[in-house]
């Protein structure tokens, strides 16, 4: 049975478990009514109304953290799938989608200490925003579980059973995950910009590698890319 902390309001459920690290039982989970200051990846704010679930988990020391969010990526897609019946991808490396709509997003975040690594899992659920919502904050390419699966599961079912996926999940070794990650993947075998601080290139996504990276092709030959220096995104859109 997993300790679900609930909260009202919160700035950041990643925050708060930063915050409070310290008295917080590993496997624990936070979630909360409403997220005023959720951090998305590469230093993004995450939107957010009461229509989206913010839930985070914390794990001692994982194995392969690295490859961590790919894991709480499956985990998230099976409940989905579960509770709202409708398939749901991968568009590497974490964000979870419903045909071209992002409805979820993953932030994983590590903290070391002497006695070993804490990992933070922050995972934000599109639950039942509408579609004004998303025109406001400017994210086209983005839904709700209610816009694009037609139905809004429990909030409470959701964050209970995406928090025991996560730390099933997070047990596995990525290579036990691999073919699993690669299936839900819709990256492969599609042309995509790999955008970097250094800026744009062009290149076709042929595979995933052991380590969880992204194996392109170019025009000078085959190279990989990891999670942490870029972002991907299709030729002519999202995917
Ligand atoms: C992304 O950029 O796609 C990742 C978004 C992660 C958002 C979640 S919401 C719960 C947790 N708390 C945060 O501040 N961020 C994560």
């Amino acid at each position: 049975m997993i300790e679900l902390i609930q909260l009202d309001e919160v700035d950041s459920t990643n925050s708060y478990i930063k915050r409070h690290i310290a008295e917080l039982s590993d496997g624990c989970a936070v979630t909360a009514r409403l997220q005023t200051a959720g951090r998305g990846r590469h230093g993004h704010d995450w939107a957010a109304d009461g229509g989206m679930l913010p839930l985070s988990i914390l794990l001692a020391d994982p194995p392969e953290r690295d490859c961590l969010t790919a894991r709480a990526g499956i985990a998230v897609c099976e409940v989905i799938e579960r509770l709202c019946g409708v398939r749901a991808s991968i568009k590497w490396p974490n964000d979870i989608i419903i045909g071209s709509h992002k409805v979820c997003g993953i932030l994983c975040e590590c903290m070391v200490f002497g006695d070993g690594a804490r990992v933070i899992v922050g995972i934000g659920v599109n639950v039942s925003q509408d579609a004004a919502f998303f025109e406001r904050a400017g994210l086209p390419h983005a839904a709700s579980l209610l816009m694009a699966a037609g139905s809004a599961p429990s909030r409470d079912e959701l964050a209970s059973s995406i928090a025991e996926n996560v730390i099933k999940r997070a047990a596995m070794t990525f290579s036990e995950c691999y073919d699993e990650y690669r299936a839900r993947l819709v990256n492969i075998g599609k042309t995509v910009k790999i955008i970097s601080p250094d800026g744009e290139t062009t290149a076709t996504a042929i595979d995933i590698a052991e380590n969880g990276f992204l194996v392109c092709r170019g025009e000078n030959g085959v190279f990989t890319v990891g999670s942490g220096e870029v972002s991907v995104r299709g030729e002519n859109g999202y995917i």
